[in-house]
């Protein structure tokens, strides 16, 4: 059990002593590498973002047996748009291809599915398939995985934005619970580790509001070969760090 990341550690006894030894409640990843995975071996991109898609089922259940409690992957950002149409028309239809399968699969595995960014723009079949696969799966408790497809935290927060306005909310009143309240990730903590593959070292529009005290991690292991070892050394490094929230301990 570790705190949440939002919770200043107090001193240095017990609860930081908790907080070294525990693997991190909330893991979030940026699954970089696809492109490059394939080229390296002379296939299409397509087929990287195939293999990055099989990948996913087997860290999720890796993370889950290392005891991670929320887990969230960017499969898709807004930004994303902007690649040439047939890739992104690949990377459509190969979500819509496995998310009905892989949904069961999950829902077996005990995986509760939140999605996180917008449903606009997608087609309605995919649209109706994503909020199947969130109800299918909206009673189980052994990991929940937030599916960031979609998604850009700068649309995020513009969104949260607009609903205190809409509100009416009291401008005095808006802290950080009223905001983060409002976020698609209404309910879920903040992660405390955030895991880039690929080499790179920037957040690319993910989740910048909560990622305020995240861990972050990178590894030029390319996606499609994030396995359960790479996931060990990531939860290892993550148990090496001292959080101190802005104070000295920790
Ligand atoms: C990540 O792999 C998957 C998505 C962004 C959808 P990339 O497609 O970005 O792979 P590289 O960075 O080109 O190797
Ligand atoms: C970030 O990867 C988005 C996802 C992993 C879905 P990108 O490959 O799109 O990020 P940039 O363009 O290198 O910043
Ligand atoms: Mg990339």
């Amino acid at each position: 059990m570790t705190l949440p990341a939002s919770t200043p550690v107090k001193g240095g006894g017990a609860l930081g002593d908790l907080e070294r030894e525990g693997v991190p409640r909330h893991v979030a990843i940026i699954m970089d590498g696809n492109g490059r995975w394939a080229t390296s071996r002379g296939m299409s991109r397509s087929e990287g973002h195939r293999a990055g898609t099989e990948n996913v089922r087997r860290a999720i259940e890796a993370f889950a047996q290392e005891g991670v409690e929320y887990l969230t992957l960017y499969a898709f950002s807004t930004e994303n748009w902007a690649r040439p149409s047939e890739e992104v028309e690949a990377l459509i239809s190969l979500i819509h291809e496995v998310i009905g399968p892989e949904s069961e699969n999950l829902h077996d595995m005990g995986v509760r599915i939140r999605h996180i960014g917008s449903l606009g723009r997608l087609s309605d079949e995919l649209r109706c398939a994503i909020e199947e696969s969130v109800e299918l799966t909206e009673n189980n408790d052994r990991l929940t995985l937030c599916v960031a497809f979609n998604y850009g935290a700068r649309a995020e927060i513009l969104e949260a934005v607009r609903r205190i306005v809409r509100e009416g909310v009291d401008a005095e009143s808006v802290d950080e619970q009223t905001f983060a309240a409002r976020l698609h990730t209404a309910g879920v903590p903040d992660p405390d580790l955030i895991i880039r593959t690929a080499g790179e070292m920037r957040l690319s529009n993910f989740l910048l509001w909560q990622s305020a005290y995240a861990e972050f991690y990178s590894t030029p292991v390319l996606w499609p070969d994030f396995d359960s070892v790479e996931v060990g050394k990531a939860i290892e490094a993550y148990r090496r760090r001292r959080r101190k929230f802005g104070r000295l301990d920790g």
